[in-house]
């Protein structure tokens, strides 16, 4: 008999747009899939990776439904309104109706595009979320935040749709790279930042199982950072006010990004080097103190994340990239700030000196 894998499942609370959140090791091929699809229909959305890893295991999930699959190219280029399209055409071509359901496998790519799919379809469909990598587990495939990228700027096409379901075996990760193994992290740390302390000081003592991607460890650390996310979407599912918090780091490492094509630093090597320049304008707007940023540093330096912009980038560059941030509003620019470890704050009205002063040490060679 196959023992049945302990599963946590938490609950993201939206009214009638709630959904659980399953957490375990193996349960990728014990979950009850089907309960989760209303018709008879299903699209499988994943790409050329995933294919040979993952496809079998959730097909043999799925046997009592009628299931088209749809297999798109690998990699963050393809995330745009050519690629999308062709989710539609399949789901016409084999007459999928309103009764659909669209499945995510994969990584943060794939979920955002399969969600953003399911929420034009037919004036939108149900999805369930199966991500694959640690960033997908711990941040993406929870919130409901779906879209593609334009020409123009990362993520400007998109909608608010949220999953049936989030299905997350730490399983998967065991062929994840090293590299996107740790951009992960970067966003695991940044839960402990912006809302938990108590759980930053655990991921310090247990880093080193982490990065050993035990399991047990690995389980407690997703399910807190999912908690913290699902606690803050639930307040605020729009992001009219406190779901901003979640993007600390994020105007000063989308600016790294955009300036690099999405070519160089993952987007977690990109948020952690912005976490740390978040970290010191509030160092310079006189709220954290200089031994935090350290130990910030020392944590994220563990994970081999980065802690500094791409040599090449100026601070007029990241001037200029950061104005078109959508934390731009009214012309003011806002920034995630820390109070303190574990406290964070949306702020319009630092002074552009800590700013500056900022760039120019992040910049320097
Ligand atoms: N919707 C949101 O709230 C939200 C939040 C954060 C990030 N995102 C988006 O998520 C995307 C980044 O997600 P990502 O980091 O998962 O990138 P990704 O989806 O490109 O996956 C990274 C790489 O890992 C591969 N991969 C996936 N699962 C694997 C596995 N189990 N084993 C081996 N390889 C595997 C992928 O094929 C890909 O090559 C970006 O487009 C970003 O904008 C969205
Ligand atoms: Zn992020």
């Amino acid at each position: 008999m196959v023992e049945k894998t302990k599963v946590e499942t938490l609950h993201v609370d939206l009214g009638d747009r709630s959904y659980p959140i399953c957490i375990g090791a193996g349960n990728l091929s014990q979950f009850d899939l089907e309960s989760y699809i209303n018709g008879d229909k299903a699209l499988i959305v994943t790409n050329e990776l995933i294919v040979p890893l993952y496809l079998e295991t959730i097909k043999a999930r799925v046997k009592n439904k009628s299931i088209d699959i749809m297999i798109l190219p690998d990699g963050e280029q393809f995330k745009n309104l050519e690629y999308l399209n062709l989710i539609f055409n399949k789901l016409l071509e084999e007459n999928h109706d309103r009764k659909t359901t669209l499945i995510a496998l994969g990584g943060g790519v794939i979920g955002d595009m399969t969600g953003f799919a399911a929420s034009c379809y037919q004036r939108g469909v149900p999805f369930i979320q199966i991500p694959t990598t640690l960033l997908a587990q711990v941040d993406s495939s929870v919130g409901g935040k779906t879209g593609v990228n334009h020409l123009l700027g990362k993520n400007m096409l998109g909608s608010f749709h949220q999953p049936a379901a989030v299905l997350i075996d730490v399983d998967v990760l065991g062929t994840l790279s090293d590299r996107q193994f740790s951009s992960g992290m970067a966003e695991i740390i940044k839960y402990g930042l912006i809302a938990d302390v108590d759980f930053f000081d655990w991921i310090e003592s247990n880093r080193t199982r982490l990065l050993e991607r035990d399991k047990s460890t690995l389980i407690t650390a997703i399910e807190r950072s999912c908690a913290t996310k699902s606690k803050i979407v639930s307040a605020d599912e729009t992001e009219m006010g406190i779901r901003g918090i979640l993007n600390l780091g994020h105007t000063f490492g989308h600016a790294i990004e955009t300036f690099q094509n999405y070519r160089g630093y993952l987007h977690g090597e990109a948020i952690s080097a912005g976490m740390l320049m978040a970290m010191s304008v509030s160092l310079k707007e006189g709220y954290l103190a200089k031994g935090n940023i350290d130990r910030v540093e020392n944590l994220l330096a563990f994970f081999d994340l980065s802690t500094k912009p791409p040599k090449e980038m100026m601070p007029s560059d990241f001037k200029k990239l950061m104005w078109r941030d959508k934390k731009v509003q009214n012309g003011r620019l806002r920034l995630v700030l820390l109070e303190r470890l574990g406290k964070a704050l949306i702020d319009d009205k630092f002074s552009q000196l800590s700013l500056d002063s900022t760039l120019e040490n992040a910049c320097k060679p």
